[in-house]
């Protein structure tokens, strides 16, 4: 019978990660080239979209707060993603963790759960990129036709229906050149992710820089307006609004874990692990607590609840700030670019590693003999983004984004207290921090962010995670690589 708890030990882990077809992956990373890759993950539609409606319908300007609550929950999982990054430099990142953890049938479940926040982020972010084109060929009077620019399924209370529409063309381009880039070189990839993150970063300085000097500091109170209750019996503003603004924004940080995937690329990647997710996560959190002051401070927060609020925001400094506009535009689309790709690049890494246990199938492990690329694995990943960004409503796929990204932080969080229980004496490049307290605090802080999410993203969590555990019981344990090695040996479960 199989072992659905076996574990792998860090040796066979580290060993087996560049064995297979093709060899193993090109290490050619280095600190600064990962930092960018979590910039360039982690800034994008989140900051530039989320925040106005967050403000407007949970926190009001108080949703600086809620940036920091979310930014303090990101921070404790990132250390303890460092923790693992730093002992464990493999591709699979926390699905590889739960394997030397918590056994492989939870490996497996986070794996399929990082499906939601790579996947499905990428196709989610694909479809706002795409939005943001067309709003800036429709200013400067080029009108694609609607059949081509969105999806042709919609959803809404409850139903699907059909729009008419044929498919979200411009989202299915930007996934089709984002993974041809990533078939062709990681390093090809990263030089192409610097360049969007230079002019991303520098355009939400100008925004802040700028921004500052006209704030109207009355703007700001009250800073965490009183609570109202809507029709609807829900309510926004006061304490309960900021948290629940935690839950929403958190979005906005996403991507900076993705940049584990590449561990396995990275020159030093013991070193510079850590570095590339703590570095990238706090120059983010400082320019989004920095534009979240900005924003509601030009305007009220109550004028924000729109698709694009930081233009609203600056349209409220008069003509003086006019010329930010041309540019906030390229920052958007620059940033949801590279998001888009980061997330392409963290997808195959993953089913990489699961082909290589044999969760998936083997042909998932193949690497190119020429680009040193997870290549299956990443045309994969491209053909399912393209057809769910260019089909499929991704309205309701935006939080589930976040609930399976909360849920992989927690198990992450709670994974290094039971390896430093289980295996105190390996060396840990990097150590987390006052263990137990910071991945407790983790773990809480992520959870209550979950907790504040809608039943409905719940519900969704629940089903997908129900049709992984039935691939699991079906395919993935009969076919697991250690479990057939372990029968071989005559061990049972
Ligand atoms: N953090 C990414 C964004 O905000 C997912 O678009």
């Amino acid at each position: 019978m199989a072992d659905i708890f076996a574990r792998k030990s860090l040796d066979k882990l580290m060993n087996e990660a560049d064995e297979g077809e093709g060899g193993g992956l090109n290490r050619t990373l280095t600190a600064t080239n990962l930092t960018l890759l979590g910039v360039g993950a982690i800034i994008g539609a989140g900051i530039f979209v989320l925040t106005g409606t967050a403000a407007a319908n949970a926190a009001g300007p108080a949703i600086v707060l809620s940036f920091i609550i979310a930014g303090l929950g990101c921070l404790f999982a990132g250390l303890c993603y460092a923790e693992f990054a730093s002992m464990i430099p493999i591709a699979g990142s926390a699905y590889t963790y739960g394997y030397a953890t918590l056994g492989e049938f939870v490996a497996w479940i986070i794996g399929w759960d990082l499906i939601l926040e790579y996947l499905f982020g990428a196709a989610t972010v694909a479809v706002g990129w795409s939005g943001n084109v067309v709003s800036i060929l429709h200013k400067s009077g080029i009108d694609l036709p609607a059949a081509i620019a969105s999806a042709p399924v919609s959803y809404d209370g409850g139903e699907f229906a059909l729009t008419g529409a044929v498919i979200n063309l411009p989202a299915v381009l930007l996934i089709g050149v984002m993974t041809t880039l990533l078939v062709i070189g990681i390093q090809e990839s990263a030089r192409f992710n610097n360049v969007i993150v230079f002019i991303k970063v520098a355009i939400v300085l100008l925004v802040i820089g700028f921004g500052f000097k006209y704030v109207n500091t009355a703007n700001w109170e009250p800073f965490i307006p009183q609570v109202e209750i809507l029709p609807d019996g829900s309510s926004r503003y006061g304490w309960q609004g900021i948290v629940r603004g935690a839950a929403v924004v958190f979005f906005s940080y996403i991507g900076f874990d993705a940049v584990s995937t590449a561990a396995q690329e990275a020159k030093n990647p013991q070193r510079d692990m850590p570095i590339g997710m703590l570095l990238s996560l706090a120059i983010c959190t400082l320019l989004y607590v920095l534009m979240a002051l900005v924003l509601t401070g030009l305007t009220s927060y109550k004028n924000l609840n729109v698709p694009d609020p930081v233009l609203v925001a600056l349209a409220a400094a008069g003509p003086a700030l006019k010329w930010l506009y041309f540019f906030t535009g390229i920052g958007a689309i620059a940033g949801l670019a590279s998001v888009v790709l980061v997330m392409l690049m963290g997808q195959p890494r993953i089913f990489f590693a699961m082909s290589r246990d044999g969760l998936l199938p083997a042909i998932f492990g193949k690497v190119h003999p020429k680009f040193q690329t997870p290549y299956v694995t990443t045309i994969f990943t491209g053909i399912v983004a393209a057809i769910v960004a260019g089909i499929l409503p991704v309205g309701l796929l935006g939080e589930l984004v976040s609930i399976g990204t909360l849920f992989a932080f927690i198990i992450v969080c709670a994974g290094v207290i039971v390896m430093r229980r289980r295996d105190p004496d390996v060396v840990r490049p990097f150590k987390t921090p006052f263990v137990p307290t910071v991945p407790i605090l983790g773990i809480l802080i992520c959870g209550y962010m979950m907790f504040n999410l809608p039943w409905d993203t719940w519900l969704r969590l629940i089903i997908w995670m129900a049709i992984g555990v039935a691939i699991y019981y079906f395919y993935g344990r009969h076919n697991s690589k250690l479990n057939r090695e372990r029968e071989a040996e005559g061990i049972s479960g």
